[in-house]
């Protein structure tokens, strides 16, 4: 059952409030880009493939929205548009992929066609990103079940599943595919905290896909893999450098420090939008530090005092070292110089 996070209906995006998410499924109506920029920045709208999608379609929204009657006039409202889009996250470099091939478009777009001609490519540029996440998230699924054997018991962490892209998912989309195939395996999903991505939104899908799913906060995955013997470890990317370094969620280092100890695989699913080309390592993706208040505040409820320091980074980098191989639509690779197996 695809969950369709975002789509695109009568010059509006329609997206699912992630923030409502497990008590109450709400769907908002976004009509202009403010909207969008605050429902990505509070994660109403998460997960790096649906954060580059949704950048795509606000880009085109905004430009369906200028009333604007020349060129230039469109320029400055895309310009301005642009500036506010890539300042809602700064780690998930699939939005800066999505923006660049908006961007891109726009530049190449002739000054003799009529405004009309402009806002309906845009559209149809935003509407292939859509199409191709959705194509990616398939692919990575085929390609990541080949490695799901019957009686694996596999961890995962934040939420990489369909309420983090335009379709299937990237690290619960192999879950999917695998389980089509008649794999017999079960999955373990660490709660993630600060802002529970894992138990309110992977718990929710896996359970609605029908994936035999057990819910364990973050800090009993270390136990979990030695009781309930953990036999691998997939996740989700949002930037992933030249040599395999990897950023995803807070806690994924963590997870991959232990995958080595205990000698299991650790595996990274991801688009082919998530390699960063222009960086070497992880030492260049940048990571965003996240408000205080996450940390003091469960919800509603405080708990921690209100004056504490707080050091509150929402991603962390794995090196590539500690990556067994990363799966994307093209295939598996090996990380050892992205050697494909
Ligand atoms: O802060 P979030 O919820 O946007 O973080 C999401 C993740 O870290 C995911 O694992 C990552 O974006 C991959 S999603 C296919």
């Amino acid at each position: 059952m695809l969950l369709e996070p975002i789509k695109w209906k009568a010059n509006k995006i329609i997206f699912i409030d992630q923030t409502k998410l497990p008590s109450r499924l709400k769907y908002v109506r976004c009509m202009d880009i403010d909207t969008l920029c605050e429902a990505i920045k509070n994660l109403r709208l998460r997960g790096a493939p649906l954060i580059g999608v949704s950048v795509a379609l606000g880009y085109a929204l905004s430009a369906i929205n200028s009333r604007s009657r020349t060129m230039a006039g469109l320029k400055k409202v895309l310009a301005s548009s642009a500036i506010k889009l890539k300042a809602t996250r700064p780690t998930a470099v699939n939005l800066f992929w999505a923006m660049k091939r908006m961007e891109d478009v726009f530049s190449r777009l002739s000054v003799d066609m009529s405004l009309q001609e402009i806002k309906r490519l845009l559209l149809k540029e935003a509407l292939s990103i859509l199409k191709e996440d959705q194509d990616m998230c398939r692919a990575i699924g085929r390609n990541g079940a080949r490695l799901i054997k019957d009686k694996d018991i596999v961890l995962t962490h934040c939420n990489a599943g369909m309420l983090a892209t335009a379709g299937h998912g990237t690290a619960l989309s192999i879950f999917y595919e695998a389980k089509k195939k008649g794999k017999k395996f079960k999955v373990y999903a660490d709660e993630t905290r600060p802002l529970m991505q894992g138990s309110r939104l992977t718990m929710w899908e896996l359970m609605k896909n029908g994936i035999d799913a057990i819910l364990i906060c973050d800090d009993m995955a270390a136990s979990t893999i030695i009781n309930k013997g953990v036999t691998k470890i997939i996740v989700g990317a949002d930037r992933i450098a030249r040599n395999g370094d990897a950023a995803n969620k807070i806690g994924t280092y963590g997870l991959a420090v232990l995958a080595k100890y205990h000698n299991i695989p650790f595996y990274i699913a991801a688009p082919s939008s998530t390699i960063d080309h222009n960086i070497k390592t992880g030492k260049d993706i940048p990571i965003e530090e996240r408000k205080r208040e996450e940390l003091i505040y469960v919800g509603a409820k405080q708990t921690a005092p209100i004056k504490a320091k707080v050091y509150n980074p929402a991603f962390d980098v794995t090196p590539a070292r500690l990556i067994t191989a990363i799966i994307t639509e093209s295939g598996v690779y090996d990380i050892k110089g992205f050697r494909r197996i």
